[in-house]
């Protein structure tokens, strides 16, 4: 309760230091209406000139406006339209004061934007209730324009989930129907192939160990041999063997892999950086498959800097439940259009030297342990796939 003369008035806490702009060039009213609005709790600034309010209100925008009908240097009508009309700013109550309370100025005050109309001799309560009311009024426009602005962030950010896990099914179901065809292509090679080598033997067993034939021979049975290592492999994408899982420490199997790639990315003058946190929390997974995925990952990287380069390969928390790997190369990057097949099956830019199969298998395994496998590139700077499997509980 905050004593004003001989009334009480309620002071509302949510009001307490509100910021008003008195602006005003009659001394006398605005020495008094200064303390009446400061014994009211609020804090109180003033300037004279209807010039530098739109300044002042834009440097630090006051909760609500005094403001006289008639200035020193303009009229104040002028300046709620200039107020009014600059759409950046943020929402501030005018309370327009007027020396009488005439029809005419109020219909001004209103038309020229202003919210309300007082006269000069207002009594000192009164002011204090329209004042009230009119930093309600803003609280109220505040609310509305927050809960408007993360209305549409929430709107934006479910549909973008929604997209997200359209686009999941949509890759799910491909990769389904295409295991599926995978697998019976696969079957139906695979007869034919076993008899052309039962055929090579009987032959290679009838020729004489100086004929021509023989070279001929191993060439066939090697190309043989290389159809039925890609036969196996569609096998295994297609119906993949259930493994049992173990807990496994990710840092180890992705040094392991880069040791075992160490030389070859040598060769390639691929510069190595390794940083591998050897506490990291252990994940429930085949550890095999694990080994798949980063050497896939590690062989990609390889193929996309044949000029040389930096691979980086690093190991971490994402936040209590996930722990993740990532492995960024400098090589050639990946375009946006492409980014969108890389975990097609049979998707790949290396002509024969590739099978396309490596990132479906990728994610295929991060799936099935509960993960995601996501890509960041830049075309001409490289790439970095980050692997996010979940953490096992202690
Ligand atoms: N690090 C990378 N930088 C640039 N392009 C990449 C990278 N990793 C993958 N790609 C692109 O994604 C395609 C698909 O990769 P994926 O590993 O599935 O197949 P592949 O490497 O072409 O063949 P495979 O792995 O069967 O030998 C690649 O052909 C290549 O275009
Ligand atoms: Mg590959």
């Amino acid at each position: 309760m905050i004593l004003v003369g001989f009334q009480f008035i309620i002071a509302d806490m949510g009001f307490l230091f509100a910021n008003i702009l008195i602006v005003d060039s009659s001394s006398a009213f605005v020495s008094e209406t200064r303390q009446v609005l400061q014994a009211a709790g609020y804090v109180v600034r003033h300037i004279e000139k209807g010039r530098e309010v739109l300044a002042q209100v834009e440097d630090a925008p006051p909760d609500l406006i005094l403001l006289a009908t008639e200035l020193v240097d303009m009229d104040g009508y002028d300046v709620v339209r200039q107020l009014k009309r600059t759409r950046e700013l943020p929402f501030v109550p005018i309370i327009m004061m007027g020396a009488q309370e005439r029809h005419a100025d109020i219909t001004a005050a209103l038309n020229a934007g202003a919210d309300e109309f007082l006269r000069k001799s207002v009594s000192n309560v009164e002011l204090l209730v329209r004042v009230r009311a009119m930093l309600r009024l803003k609280q109220t426009t505040d609310e509305l324009a927050d809960l408007n602005a993360t209305l549409e962030e929430k709107v934006v950010e479910r549909t973008r989930e929604l997209e997200q896990a359209h686009a999941h099914l949509r890759h799910t179901e491909k990769l389904s129907a295409l295991g599926n065809l995978a697998a019976s292509v696969a079957h139906d090679i695979n007869n034919p192939l076993t008899g052309i080598l039962s055929s090579l033997y009987l032959m290679r067993q009838d020729l004489p160990a100086d004929s021509a034939l023989v070279e001929d021979v191993d060439l066939i049975e090697q190309q043989v041999h290389i159809i039925s290592k890609l036969v196996r492999q569609l096998q295994n994408f297609a119906r993949p063997p259930r493994l049992e899982r173990h807990p496994v420490m990710l840092s180890d199997i992705v040094n392991s892999v880069v040791t075992f790639m160490r030389k070859d990315l040598q060769k390639n003058k691929i510069e190595i950086l390794c940083e591998c946190t050897p506490d990291l929390p252990l994940v429930m997974a085949v550890p095999d498959q694990m080994g798949e995925i980063f050497l896939n990952l590690v062989i990609n990287a390889r193929d996309a800097m044949p000029d040389g380069g930096t691979l980086r390969v690093y190991t971490g928390t994402a936040d209590h439940n996930n722990v993740y790997v990532k492995i960024a190369d400098t090589g050639m990057g990946i375009s946006e259009e492409i980014q969108h097949h890389i975990f097609e099956p049979f998707f790949t830019t290396k002509g024969d030297k590739g099978t396309g199969l490596g990132l479906a298998i990728c994610y295929r395994i991060v799936q099935e342990h509960g993960g995601n496998i996501e890509v960041e590139s830049v075309v001409g700077q490289g790439t970095k796939f980050i692997v996010q499997l979940p953490a096992m509980r202690e």
